[in-house]
């Protein structure tokens, strides 16, 4: 019986196809931006909805890649899809871009919390892997009712500008296409990119509107005479080059990329791309349907490197983690994929493995799905504590570029061992299946339920019902928190990905950061 005849298989294969239907339905709703009533009063105003704006800017059957396409999902009560703002990598004039695009049928493209961190994100990657950014504008600036995610922080609204300034401090191009609305805040989006083109009749850029105008200062003026496309490229200067409708705009935003240096070229080779030992789709009925029992690793490995191929180190030794050299699309990785709990030797294996990688300049790919480290008196006393400080000393260190797919269920100390999100990953992406939480459901409700029994008062009884009443909400509420869907709409990862898009993300991503030099590594302190 061939593997995917198998009853497991297939029933594996059936569970994940829900999964999937879920996730398009929710890319979707993100995709579709606002209500249709915006849709059609912005097509009436002679514009484009913001991924025609996205499909004309780039190059015919360029790839795009979405960071945090669901971002903001069911938050702000559902207002705003994609929180109000598309971001993503794609080619133009042949070259990669960040694209950050406003949404204006989503509250007329203003900033909610997440809008600001999304754009944010898309900065950090587009700074890390110096890439150009085209940013289409059509926006009234701050979401005035959520000003305090918006507005005091780091990482918020002026971290937008601060990280402008210092991408052009670093020489990335940036360039504004001001096609609507660019209000306040919004104003100086494009007032801080290297050129700016504005649409005539369409484009505005301001302070402040007619309406506060006339409210401050008794004023009357119109928009146009405020803020408009002859105003700025005549008067102010604002601007700098005209256009007629988005389409125009557009096409001179392309033509100004293809005035940039030219990108840079690959620093690692790339061998010939070959197809996996078998279907990428094979892990639909890999991955168990059922988060207790174990996900066959290696096999899930032939199905997502170039050949099957794994050059692994180490096969016999700390084999709860598997290591090793493989290539994807042609590039070449080092691969850190779990296999259970994490002991001494998996992680001193992991530890000599990261310090490899970084003296030979091969990017890391982690594959996360552990539930730990492994715990009690035996781990303790053979120094689980010191072999776990050195692989997150290694992968924290590691100057190569880093990035995380989590496959499986990444827990505690283990998911942030694996690269979690605080250790920067160049990109961090989620499959349907996973999750991420300090714990367990079953766990942290065991776990609460040890403490309260132990502080009961003498005499006082607690029944198996009453403890099964207080633990039931506990795993429903970390079964939430721990869901793919909860960390892409937090924007804790850069987005969930369908397994069979594994490989061509990370083809795409590991082209781009082949174009970055790698700073030489130095790592802390090993504690020995
Ligand atoms: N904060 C909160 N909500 C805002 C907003 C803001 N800054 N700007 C617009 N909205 C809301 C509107 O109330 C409307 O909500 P509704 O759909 O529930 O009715 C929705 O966004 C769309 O706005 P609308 O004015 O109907 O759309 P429009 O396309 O005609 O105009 C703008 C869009 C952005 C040009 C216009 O709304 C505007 O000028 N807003 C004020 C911008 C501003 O002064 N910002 C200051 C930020 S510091």
């Amino acid at each position: 019986m061939t593997a995917n005849a198998n009853p497991e298989f297939q029933a594996n294969e059936a569970a994940y196809q829900a999964l999937l239907a879920s996730l398009m339905e929710a890319r979707r709703q993100a995709w579709q931006g606002g209500p249709p009533a915006t849709h059609e009063r912005h097509r009436q105003r002679g514009r484009l909805l913001v991924r025609e704006r996205i499909e004309v800017l780039l190059d015919l059957g360029s790839p795009f890649l979405e960071i945090a396409e669901l971002a903001g999902e069911g938050m702000y009560e559902g207002v705003a899809p994609g929180a109000g703002i598309v971001t993503g990598v794609g080619l133009i004039q042949g070259r990669a871009c960040m694209v950050i695009a406003n949404d204006a049928t989503v509250k007329g493209g203003t900033y909610f919390g997440m809008t600001c961190r999304k754009h944010v994100r898309a900065q950090r990657f587009a700074w890390q892997h110096r890439l150009p950014c085209v940013t289409l504008v059509d926006s009234g600036g701050a979401f005035l009712p959520d000003q305090a995610n918006i507005f005091p922080d780091e990482g918020l609204f002026g971290s937008i500008f601060h990280n402008q300034v210092g991408m052009s401090a670093d020489g990335i191009a940036q360039i504004a296409v001001v096609l609507g609305a660019c209000t306040a805040g919004g104003a100086y989006i494009p007032a801080l990119c290297d050129e700016v083109v504005i649409v005539r009749g369409k484009g505005f850029l301001f302070l402040g509107g007619p309406q506060l105008v006339q409210a401050a200062t008794g004023e009357i003026v119109d928009a146009e005479q405020l803020g408009g496309a002859d105003m700025h490229g005549r008067v102010s200067g604002v601007t700098d080059h005209i256009a007629e409708d988005d389409g125009q705009a557009i096409a001179i935003a392309r033509r100004l990329v293809g005035e940039l240096p030219p990108m840079p070229a690959p620093l690692r080779d790339r061998a010939a791309p070959r197809e996996p030992a078998r279907p990428i789709t094979d892990i639909y009925g890999l991955v168990q349907r059922d988060s207790r029992k174990p996900t066959p690793t290696r096999e899930v490995l032939q199905c997502l490197l170039d050949g099957g191929a794994l050059s692994e180190f180490k096969a016999e030794y700390g084999d709860t983690l598997i290591t090793g050299f493989a290539r994807i699309g042609g590039w070449q990785v080092g691969v850190l994929a779990n296999n259970g709990v994490l002991f001494v030797d998996s992680a001193l294996k992991a530890t000599h493995f990261i310090d490899l990688c970084c003296k030979r300049n091969v990017p890391l790919l982690f594959l996360a799905d552990v539930s730990g480290f492994m715990v009690g008196k035996e781990a303790e006393q053979a120094g689980i504590a010191k072999a776990g400080a050195k692989f997150i000393t290694a992968m924290s260190s590691a100057a190569v570029p880093k990035f995380t797919i989590i496959t499986g269920g990444a827990y505690g100390a283990g998911y942030l061992a694996m690269c979690g999100r605080a250790f920067k990953p160049n990109a961090m992406f989620m499959w349907p299946n996973s999750r991420a939480a300090i714990m367990g459901p079953d766990q942290a409700a065991t776990t609460l339920a040890l403490v309260k029994r132990q502080n009961l008062k003498p005499g006082e009884s607690w029944s198996a019902g009453d403890e099964e009443s207080f633990k039931a909400p506990i795993r429903k509420q970390y079964e939430d928190f721990a869901a793919a869907r909860n960390y892409a709409r937090n924007l804790w990862v850069d987005g969930i990905i369908d397994p069979a898009e594994t490989r061509e993300t990370m083809t795409l991503l590991l082209d781009l950061a082949a174009r970055v030099p790698a700073p030489p590594t130095r790592f802390g302190v090993f504690r020995m």
